[in-house]
């Protein structure tokens, strides 16, 4: 029997309806600016819906948009002033910055506490401590949809393939603490197909199209595909969807799979971070 398709509009729209209920129970709208600095197309697109997102659900969502050339003294100053705005509960600069830009010292200016990307290095800590702080939301996505299977992780094998700080080290942290026995595979490790293959759950976020083959999955495991390629002019993703599905148990799909969830755990952090902050 082929896998079963998680299907990550749906768990995103119930973590949306979460959102919505929780901001019910709040006197006051909380506040979420997204910035961007100059014109990536994929970029602009990200921020857009992010702002637009916040609004639909109920949340002050702003835009701020600063030039390609902005000197980087002047971007760590706007951060400082939204540090200080009691009405903005969660910062999120978009990555890539421009090249005259920083990104540690961007990250590193943000109050963590209004770090919604949970990018800041007092919560990565935080996170791989185990202890309660702002997750990034593309691996809290991860898990959400892991959680959907209704499969237990305690005391699984998992092979995280990628290492990327957004991605790849905290999906692993998260694994961890939720008990599985996790490795993280990346370009330098040898045989990856035979470590690849003795994982119950597989979380593929290394930018290569189709790049895990059904040949590297053992049979009934979870497969999170966190890749977003473009391969002739189409979405692909990191896992070869077709193949693999013959083998796994449960299964992401590109697009409908991880990317729907990235945004509305960014919702959810940004609640969080309000009810925390505020009291
Ligand atoms: N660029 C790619 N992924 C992300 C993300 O999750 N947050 C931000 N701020 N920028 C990104």
């Amino acid at each position: 029997m082929p896998a079963q398709i998680i299907d990550g509009k749906a768990v995103a729209a119930a973590v949306e309806q979460e959102v919505r209920a929780d901001l019910a129970k709040l006197p006051y709208k909380p506040g979420l600016v997204a910035v961007r600095v100059g014109n990536d197309p994929a970029s602009e697109v990200y921020v857009r819906n992010k702002a637009r997102k916040a609004k639909e659900l109920g949340l002050h969502g702003t835009e701020l948009v600063f030039d390609a050339l902005m000197r980087e003294d002047d971007l760590l100053s706007e951060i400082r002033q939204l540090n200080r705005d009691n009405n903005v509960d969660g910062i999120l600069v978009q990555l890539p910055l421009p090249k005259q830009i920083d990104p540690k010292k961007v990250i590193d200016a943000i109050d963590p506490a209004k770090d919604v990307d949970g990018f800041h290095p007092i919560n990565v800590g935080l996170l791989h401590l185990g202890r309660p702080t702002l997750v990034p939301c593309t691996p809290a996505g991860v898990m959400r949809l892991i959680g959907s299977t209704g499969v237990e992780i305690a005391g699984k094998r998992a092979a995280v393939i990628g290492r990327s700080d957004i991605v790849g080290k905290p999906v692993a942290a998260l694994l961890l603490r939720e008990n599985a026995t996790v490795t993280i595979c990346h370009s330098r490790t040898r045989d990856l197909p035979g470590i690849v293959r003795e994982a119950d759950i597989v979380v593929a976020a290394i930018g290569k199209p189709r790049f895990v083959t059904a040949e590297m999955i053992k049979r009934d495991a979870i497969v999170i595909d966190v890749g977003i390629n473009r391969l002739d002019g189409k979405l692909a993703g990191d896992v070869d969807f077709d193949r693999v599905r013959e083998v796994a148990s449960w299964i992401t799909p590109v697009p409908g799979g991880v990317g729907p969830m990235t945004i509305a755990m960014l919702m959810k952090n940004t609640v969080t971070a309000a009810q925390k902050r505020r009291g």
